[in-house]
């Protein structure tokens, strides 16, 4: 698994990359008049530092040398008035392109979220869940870095350096190509540097996945981590995991430990050569001590932006890195398609008809093999069969959460693939194998923030599959909080919320995969009672554990190795002696036993 992560997460290539580049652009359009602004700005901002050293020299040369008190008043007042005009302009770009990125990141973010609810579910069977969060969380966060500090900050950085060696020049340019003689050392010393770091970096990112992957697993198993008394052996599995992190991170310091005293260095060179080269200038009066001053601030000004140079190439080729995976999720298209011109359904009576349906997860591995059956309007059918004959599976696809290979599956009469997928869905309620809860209230949970389910019959949905007399033990009764997955409830507690949303839905269809994990026999027979209230007046397909619905069922399926090997009653299945008698020997029979026990 961490080698899966080093493959697809952790690849980091160019800074820039003129296609992302564009594509990345498109999301600035909406607020280019906030880049352009950042922009200009930018450039007027940069001029001001090399400014005051210009003024210096003005001060220096002019008005000191020539005991002008007025004019040096005024040149001291213009370099505050700099300073002042600077700190407010300032404040605008930062605020002004921070706003940008978090408007461009909201964009991206509400529409990568929209586009991964409409993937089909094919696509998070084959999906880690971290690596989904990673895109949506991270990913777009260090974009966010890039659009409101990376971008303009490069222009910054860049018309800094340029304002500089204009002023350098202009004042004088063999002081100015002395000055320069240092630049190539700088130039090769951060190619090196940025090569290093970015494979440090990558190998720190690579140690952080692999540590969070292994606290997530983790923390959720940890229940297994103790009862088997695990702590000691996945502690120092931690800690050599931790260990390895460290050790990268440390290698990534060192260095910036190098990298940061050699451009210090560096621009102590060029400082001592701008007092050797020209103090002899000044000796032999072909320069003035103006320019010196001038030229000594400047240089200070002019390794800054340098020395930041190799934080903003991080900046921007992580973001290249995580623009990339973000767009390969947003061009995913793993969609359950819609037709184009969708058959219009008012009402349902609830026929289903199965044909010769062939269906395979992968491939042509198929796990259902041409499926026929009918159901009439109103009846309870209910699916027997071994794990893994295909139960879930049947279902899967009447709901259109996978498309089948081959055949076709109509309600009504009408080919569900000619359906909007939405209006099918509409028709449909389903209670699966293991309930899943949100966060949120118990109301919340039954109603699924639907407006048109009201309080009155999210109660009356739960008192009639006997919720509400759990429901209203709890201390805020309906507006108890659910942690997430519902981990304060038990087990039937969490089947009898599903059975209330189910219900409260009022579906015309409604499909059941009961779950096989066993409760005590109070709420069992709580279970049995809401199952048979939830069956009334619709059809209903069971994925059927309990003997109680089974033989209650108007016609059971039954299902093996894929495909439907007997129709009918149970009695009729049970005189056939076939595959059914044999199951109901082996896994119904015992029910009886005990319910009469
Ligand atoms: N399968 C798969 N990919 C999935 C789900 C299931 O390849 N996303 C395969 C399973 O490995 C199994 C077959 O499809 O071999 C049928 O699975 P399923 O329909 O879920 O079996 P059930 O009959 O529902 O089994 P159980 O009683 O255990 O729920
Ligand atoms: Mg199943």
């Amino acid at each position: 698994m961490a080698q899966d992560y080093k493959a697809d997460d952790e690849v980091l290539g160019k800074a820039y990359d003129s296609k992302l580049m564009k594509r990345l652009l498109g999301y600035v359009k909406p607020y280019k008049k906030y880049m352009a602004f950042a922009i200009v700005l930018n450039i007027i901002v940069a001029a001001f530092g090399p400014l005051r050293a210009v003024l210096t020299k003005v001060a220096i040369d002019d008005n000191i040398k020539g005991k002008d008190y007025h004019g040096l008043l005024m040149v001291t007042l213009a370099m505050i008035g700099t300073l002042v005009f600077q700190a407010v302009m300032q404040y605008y770009l930062t605020y002004y392109t921070q706003l940008m990125g978090q408007r461009i990141i909201y964009d991206l973010r509400v529409k990568l979220f929209a586009h991964i609810e409409k993937l089909a579910l094919k696509y998070f069977d084959k999906t880690p869940i971290g690596r989904i969060v990673t895109r949506v969380t991270n990913d777009i966060e260090s974009l966010n870095e890039m659009f409101s500090s990376g971008i303009v900050n490069v222009f910054s950085d860049i018309f800094i350096v340029i304002w500089i060696l204009g002023f350098m020049f202009f004042m004088d340019w063999k002081l100015s190509l002395v000055t320069l003689s240092v630049f190539p050392f700088l130039i090769y010393g951060t190619f090196l540097f940025r090569k290093k770091v970015r494979d440090s970096y990558r190998d720190v990112r690579f140690h952080l996945a692999r540590l969070n992957s292994y606290m997530q697993e983790h923390v959720t198993g940890m229940g297994v981590v103790q009862i088997f008394n695990k702590e000691n052996e996945e502690l120092k599995r931690f800690s050599s995991i931790n260990a390895d992190y460290r050790k990268v991170n440390i290698d990534s310091i060192f260095y910036y430990a190098v990298f940061y005293p050699a451009v210090e260095f560096l621009s102590s060179i060029a400082l001592a050569l701008i007092i050797w080269y020209g103090g002899g200038e000044i000796i032999h009066n072909t320069m003035t001590i103006g320019v010196l001053f001038a030229f000594i601030q400047l240089i200070d000004q002019f390794f800054r932006p340098i020395r930041d140079l190799s934080d903003k190439y991080n900046i921007m080729q992580t973001a290249m890195a995580s623009s990339e995976r973000v767009f390969k999720l947003l061009d995913n298209n793993t969609f359950v398609k819609n037709p184009e011109v969708p058959v219009e359904l008012k009402k349902v009576e609830g026929k289903i008809e199965f044909r010769n349906v062939w269906f395979a997860y992968n491939g042509d591995d198929y796990v259902l093999k041409d499926i026929s059956f009918n159901i009439t309007p109103g009846q309870t059918v209910a699916i027997v069969g071994a794990t893994g004959a295909g139960k879930t599976s049947l279902i899967n696809i009447l709901t259109r959460f996978y498309d089948i290979n081959k055949g076709k599956i109509c309600l009504d009469g009408i080919d569900i693939k000619d359906m909007d997928k939405r209006e099918l869905r509409k028709f449909i309620s389903i209670v699966l194998q293991d309930v899943f809860l949100f966060s949120g209230t118990i109301k919340s949970n039954i109603s699924l923030n639907s407006p048109e389910i009201t309080d009155e019959k999210i109660i009356e949905a739960a008192k009639s599959v006997g919720a509400h007399k759990f429901i209203s033990q709890l201390p805020k009764e309906y507006d108890e909080e659910v942690k997430e997955k519902g981990a304060t409830l038990s087990v039937g507690q969490k089947q009898l919320l599903s059975f209330a949303r189910a219900l409260a839905y009022n579906p015309q269809i409604l499909i059941l995969d009961e779950a096989t994990s066993s409760v005590d026999t109070e709420t069992e027979i709580l279970i049995q009672r809401a199952i048979e209230k939830l069956l009334v007046d619709r059809t209903a397909i069971v994925i059927a554990h309990r003997l109680s619905t089974i033989q209650n069922a108007d016609q059971i399926i039954v299902m093996h190795k894929g495909e439907v090997r007997e129709i009918g009653k149970h009695q009729e299945l049970l005189a056939k002696r076939g595959i059914y008698y044999k199951l109901y020997q082996l896994q119904y029979k015992d029910q009886e036993v005990t319910r009469t026990a």
